[in-house]
């Protein structure tokens, strides 16, 4: 199995080392700023022996070693400061990831490919556009590290492991993303019992402000561990045909109410990618939340059309 890594950056090559150690897939990682790729790809490869893996790790800046991926991760782009929300990258990172696409779609066009870069919702509607993959081949990663954030929070707050926190959050990659605080359980048992509601929404809010509370620590980025760790899971589940069910941003044609807008809903993702949406019964008002986080994607996406 071959994964291409699209950034050496944080998330890029913190994935790259992910997937390589955990024995998922030889990688290759690409960036444009020369050595940076075939830098880290050697550091990691240097490491194999202590880690005790074997795969393959290299890097470039060229596309052509990316044929025959299976997967494509495309992480390249600009990251937050503080004081800006994703929206902002719009403009510089959907023209990067409009040009790193159909480079993709010429060397690999049999890849599945998962975004990250960010508007993520906007991005991974791009991708679709400019690789003319059908929707169960393109998707982003959003939903793995939201998710994995309102399980942490949990965690710390009942002193509990994180992993025994059963928890989804849905909707876009953004302020209106909406964690599904009703049907959350720990060890079976529902966090509405174990937690009153108004420490339950502070912890909604602070999943909802997760990535900004990284940006305003870090200062000069954002964060990347929780993403590599999420981006992997799915890397995982697709290549080894492991059908866990995971958000993820996928296009929705009708299902939730929703039309032709990418956003963060479970999926089951197996060797043919998205390979099912399932359709959660949401209670009133988070469904109307999932309807506020579609429209507000929809309509970055038009600014996006509006600008290109
Ligand atoms: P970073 O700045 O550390 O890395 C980005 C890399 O992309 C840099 O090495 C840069 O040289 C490279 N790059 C820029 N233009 C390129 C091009 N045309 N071709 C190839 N490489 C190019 O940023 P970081 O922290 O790795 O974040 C990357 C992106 O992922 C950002 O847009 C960030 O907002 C997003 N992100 C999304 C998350 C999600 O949940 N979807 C979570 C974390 C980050
Ligand atoms: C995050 O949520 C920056 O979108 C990224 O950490």
């Amino acid at each position: 199995m071959k994964v291409t890594v699209v950034g050496a950056g944080h998330v890029g090559a913190t994935t790259a080392q992910r997937i390589a150690e955990r024995s998922i897939a030889d990688v290759y990682l690409v960036d444009i700023v020369e050595g940076l790729a075939t830098g880290k790809a050697l550091d990691l490869a240097e490491a194999a022996p202590l880690v005790g893996h074997s795969s393959v790790i290299t890097g470039g800046t060229e596309y052509d070693p990316a044929e025959g991926s299976d997967v494509v991760v495309v992480t390249a782009g600009v990251a937050r400061k503080p004081g800006m929300s994703r929206d902002d990258l719009l403009t510089t990172n959907g023209r990067i990831v409009s040009g790193i696409i159909e480079e993709i779609a010429r060397v690999a066009p049999n890849a599945i490919i998962i975004m990250v870069t960010n508007p993520l919702d906007v991005t991974t509607h791009i991708a679709m556009e400019v690789s003319g993959h059908s929707r169960e081949r393109v998707m982003g990663m959003a939903g793995a590290l939201d998710t994995a954030r309102f399980r942490a929070f949990i965690g710390m707050e009942l002193g509990c492991s994180p992993v025994d926190v059963q928890a989804m959050v849905l909707g876009g990659h953004g302020d209106s993303m909406v964690p599904l605080a009703s049907s959350a359980t720990v060890g079976g048992v529902p966090i509405t019992q174990l937690i009153d509601p108004e420490r339950l929404e502070e912890i909604v809010q602070r999943t909802r402000d997760g990535g900004a509370e990284i940006v305003g620590l870090l200062k000069t980025g954002s964060a990347f561990y929780a993403p590599s760790a999420g981006v992997t899971d799915m890397v995982a589940s697709i290549l080894r045909d492991e059908g866990r069910i995971m958000p993820a941003s996928v296009f929705l044609q009708g299902e939730y109410g929703i039309e032709d807008t990418f956003v963060g809903v479970p999926v089951r993702l197996g060797r043919g990618g998205v390979e099912h949406i399932i359709e959660v019964k949401l209670a009133e008002a988070e469904l109307t939340a999932l309807h506020a986080s579609a429209a507000h994607v929809r309509e970055t996406v038009d600014t996006w059309e509006r600008l290109s």
